[in-house]
């Protein structure tokens, strides 16, 4: 929490205004993206803490989470895997419904991707109910993964609630 580098993040996250919809502060990664030293440091911080974990998937959630989860995986030695939304992926999936404000959605998952006992991390760029990532955990854990952690560039401590207990790390808080 101390880290000098998390200021640095925070301030280089866009906050745009009833986006997509009137009362929404939308959190916009893509300024982010455009500072190269917030966003090595935000790949740095994940990287630091996820190297010697034994960690050997590392799945991002469609689509930000493609954003950060290639880089750290990379970094670690893991291999990445996407969660897609419905009807992307061409092979076999698995699928997981989870709830919105308005309806639900479905995130999917190859078949094969990955072995029973290996060791996961999720990654996305923000939580906010924990509904996209909760179904990303039940995704992993149906083939047999250990999820590790999930992990988010920003969010509110609350997301922590639909997790059922799996550990969530956080660099900033939306502003
Ligand atoms: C956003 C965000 C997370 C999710 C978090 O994605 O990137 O994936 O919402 O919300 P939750 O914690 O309440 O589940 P979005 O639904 O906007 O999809 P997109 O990345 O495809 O634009």
């Amino acid at each position: 929490r101390g880290d000098p580098r998390l200021q640095g993040i925070s301030k280089a996250i866009r906050v745009v205004p009833d986006f997509p919809i009137p009362g929404i502060m939308f959190q916009d990664i893509t300024t982010l993206l455009l500072d190269h030293k917030a966003f090595k440091d935000t790949v740095d911080i994940f990287v630091d803490r996820y190297r010697d974990m034994g960690i050997s998937v590392v799945a991002g959630i469609e689509a930000r989470g493609f954003v950060f989860g290639p880089s750290i995986a990379l970094a670690i030695g893991a291999k990445f895997v996407p969660l897609r939304k419905p009807n992307k992926l061409p092979g076999e999936v698995i699928s997981e419904a989870y709830v919105l404000e308005y309806g639900t959605d479905r995130l999917e998952m190859h078949v094969g991707a990955i072995e029973p006992g290996e060791r996961a991390l999720v990654i996305d760029d923000l939580v906010a109910t924990g509904g996209t990532l909760s179904a990303a955990v039940r995704l992993l854990e149906r083939m047999g993964a250990e999820v590790v952690e999930c992990a988010c560039v920003v969010g509110l401590p609350e997301g922590q609630r639909r997790l059922d207990g799996k550990p969530l790390y956080i660099l900033v808080e939306p502003r």
